[in-house]
């Protein structure tokens, strides 16, 4: 009976604790970075003017690094795991565009 119960406890604990931070936005197939940067980080990120969408440590202005922070998230920010291929290219491409690099 007791590993019946923990059966049942463990997937519902490790389902919480992967869940926590990960959003789960997927953007529209015409999507452009543009629309999914409004819809997905300006909740967080809010553009600093007209033309600048972030502000970005040299370390990661680049759209490697950009792909894997938006997809792995980190402590304070969700990953957003659906924002793959294309989509992510997009993103990255328009946050590079539009961005201060400090
Ligand atoms: C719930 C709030 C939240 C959302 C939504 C969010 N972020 Fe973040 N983001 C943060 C926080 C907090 C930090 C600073 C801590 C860190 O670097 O992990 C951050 C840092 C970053 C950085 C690093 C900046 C630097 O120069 O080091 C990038 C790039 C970034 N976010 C991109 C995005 C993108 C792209 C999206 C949308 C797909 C997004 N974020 C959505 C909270 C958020």
């Amino acid at each position: 009976m007791k590993t019946f119960k923990f059966a049942l406890t463990l997937p519902a604990l490790l389902i919480l604790v992967g869940c926590g931070a990960s959003r789960d936005y997927t953007p529209p197939a015409d999507a452009t970075g543009e629309n999914i940067f409004s819809s997905a980080c300006t909740e967080c990120h809010k553009p600093l003017s007209a033309n600048v969408a972030m502000n970005l440590s040299e370390k990661i202005a680049n759209k490697e690094a950009l792909i894997k922070k938006f997809q792995s998230g980190s402590m304070r920010m969700p990953a957003f795991k659906n924002i793959q291929g294309e989509a992510a290219d997009r993103l990255a491409d328009y946050i590079l565009k539009n961005s201060q690099v400090k």
